[in-house]
Parts: C-alpha cells; structure tokens; sequence
C-alpha cells in the first residue's frame, strides 16, 4: 500500500493535480497496486490566513508517506520568495532530495520550436544537484541601503554533496543505456572554485564508468547546443542554479511548460514529483491549463515507487494524447480543456 502525499498547491496547482489523481486511479486498477492519498493544504490559502507555510510537524507527518505529489507554488498575494523558500525549497531542503531529474523528451515534432528537430534528437535528461551551490541560501550584506552596499551570495559546494549527485549521473546514465554519454555542464573558466572540485570529482568518479563517455560544456554553450545540436546529449550532470536556468530552456524544446515534469529524489527517502512551472495565477480555475506535465510527474513518482510498468504507461498514454489529439500544448490552445486531457490520458490507458 503506497502512501501518497499530495500538496495542490496554487493558482493552477490543484486542477492539474484532480487529473494526475485521476490518471493514478485507473492506472492502479490496471496494474494492480493499492495506494491512499491525503491531501495537505499547504500554500498560500493556508499563509494567508495563518501565516504558516511549513511547520516541523509538517515536515514530520509527511516522513511517513512513500512519495509527494506537488501541484505548484506562488500566488500573486504572496510576496515573492516566501513560499519558494518556506515551502519548495524548504521540502527539498528537509528530505535531503539532492536529485532534481528533468526529462527533457520531445513527444511530437509539431510541437518543438527548433526548425527541423525530431523526437529523436531531443531526448535527454538533466540531472540538477538539488541541495546546495547558490540555493544553500549563504551570504549576506554589507551596510544595507548604503551607497557603498555589498550584497554576497555564496555557492555552497561541499566534496560530498557534489560526489553523491555525479555519482547518481552516471549511475543513471548506465541505467538509462542510450548513449551512455555523461556531460558536466558548468563554469571552470571563470568559477574556478566551485567548478575545479566538481570538474576533480567528475574526472574521479569517471574512472569507475570505463563504458559511459563523457564530455564537458560550459554552461552557456549548452544553452547553445540545446538549441542548435541538442541530439548532442544523453544525460547532463550540472549544478543547482544552472540546472535551475537550463532546464527551463530544455522544457521550451520539448514543446513548453504544459509538458515538463521532475522529480526531487533522495534515493534513500523520500521523494517528490511536480510539474516543474509555476502555478500560472492567469489561467486559475478556467480549467484550460495543460495537465500534461502534472501527468508525467505522476509517471515518474510511480516509476520512483517501483511500478515501473505503470509508470511507463502513464508515459505511453501522454505520449498517445500529444501525438493524435491535442492542437497545442499550450494553456488555452489545446482543442480540449484540462479535464478532457486528463479523460483522454485514461481512456489511452
Ligand atoms: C524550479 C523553480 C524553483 C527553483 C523556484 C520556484 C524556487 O524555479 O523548480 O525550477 O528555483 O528551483
Ligand atoms: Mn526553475
């Protein structure tokens, strides 16, 4: 019996997630596994009226569910910042999910906005260290509101945090078997402390992976090559704020945000799944929004659980909708609205 965590969230959070839901049901009574679901109201609602984000009880009653399921955060209300660090990051921060694994998969050309690229030439995954570098949230001011200020704001990178996150690279690289090719996206020409010991680390660990190539790209290069070679890369190990920019640009190549999803991995506990946009406070409620990404997220917690097999048909099924149905991915310009979505993904189960 899985336990399922399931935070909605805002804005649109909670009408891509009805549908997620909707896809696990039939797909738990096809491959047979039982799971529960409860959900939790965090978000702004809740701050707004009380000012809480994440408590520690909060933290503690979602240590016994096997997986989260997160819609997605921010609310115009809300200033920026505090439900990005007082509740993402802060999950991110508590579970120690160092991974943050994007997949970024075209499943239909007429939905690339490269010229010519094919499902097959953008077929790559992102694997984002998750709990250190810039996100460590280290630094601080110098005579704040001064003329003379000094805002610092440190990359926090320590031996072990980058080993575990390379390590998980090439072991998914191996797993993943294409074309076992590991790329180090980063800076070592200009960020000569942070990037020498991931380029060391690499290099080190690399001697144990004699059968995955590897390769190397500064990181704005790779933002080039996504766009003009992307059937260059297989899976791409790169730090937490690289990974953060880089993969909203991988997301754009394999046809927007409607399709995106991720997952927060701690390989030894728990794990969390989301689309990876935001709560898109202009489309709440209008039920247009692209439940899509929401989808993928819901195949890749249950792939993460060990359903393998009905993680994969979840992936099947979207792949099905995108390629016969669907006009747009994009919120609004779909042919269908976010329900209808969610119907035709279980009716391709
Ligand atoms: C993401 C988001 C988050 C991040 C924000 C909302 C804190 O952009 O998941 O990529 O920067 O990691
Ligand atoms: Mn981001």
């Amino acid at each position: 019996m899985y336990k399922i965590a399931v935070i909605p969230g805002d804005g649109t959070g909670p009408e891509v997630v009805r549908e997620g839901l909707k896809v696990l049901e039939a797909v738990s009574q096809k491959y047979n596994f039982k799971y529960q679901t409860k959900i939790f109201d965090f978000g702004a609602e809740r701050y707004l009226k009380t000012r809480k984000v994440l408590e520690n009880e909060d933290i503690e009653e979602l240590k016994k569910y096997s997986a989260i399921y997160l819609g997605a955060v921010g609310h115009p209300e809300v200033k920026p910042g505090i439900l990005e660090t007082g509740l993402l990051l802060k999950l991110r921060f508590s579970f120690d999910q160092y991974i943050n694994l994007r997949p970024v998969k075209l499943y239909n050309a007429d939905f690339c906005p490269l010229k010519d690229k094919k499902p097959d030439d953008v077929d790559f995954v992102v694997v984002r260290e998750n709990s250190e570098g810039l996100y460590k949230g280290m630094g601080e001011f110098k005579d704040k509101g001064a003329k003379d200020e000094v805002a610092i704001q440190i990359s926090y990178n320590t031996r072990k945090g980058v080993e575990r996150c390379i390590r998980y690279a090439f072991e998914y690289c191996r797993k993943r078997n294409k074309k076992k090719k590991l790329t180090l996206c980063g800076k070592t020409n200009v960020l000569t402390f942070a990037w020498d010991l991931w380029q060391r680390t690499f290099n080190e660990v690399a001697t144990e992976y004699p059968d995955i190539t590897t390769d190397y790209a500064h990181v704005d290069a790779a933002t080039m090559w996504f766009v003009k070679n992307p059937e260059w890369f297989d899976v791409i190990v790169t730090d937490n704020m690289f990974g953060d920019i880089i993969t909203d640009l991988g997301a754009m190549i394999q046809g927007g945000m409607g399709i995106a999803a991720g997952g927060n991995i701690n390989p030894n506990g728990v794990s969390m799944f989301e689309p990876i946009g935001g709560s898109a406070p202009k489309y709440t409620g209008k039920n247009v929004i692209n439940p899509l990404a929401a989808i993928c997220a819901l195949g890749m917690l249950l792939e993460n659980l060990g359903e393998v097999k009905a993680g994969g048909a979840v992936e099947g099924a979207v792949i099905k909708v995108v390629n016969k149905k669907l006009k747009s991915l994009a919120a609004g310009k779909m042919g269908y609205s976010t329900t209808e979505v969610g119907d035709l993904v279980v009716n391709s189960l």
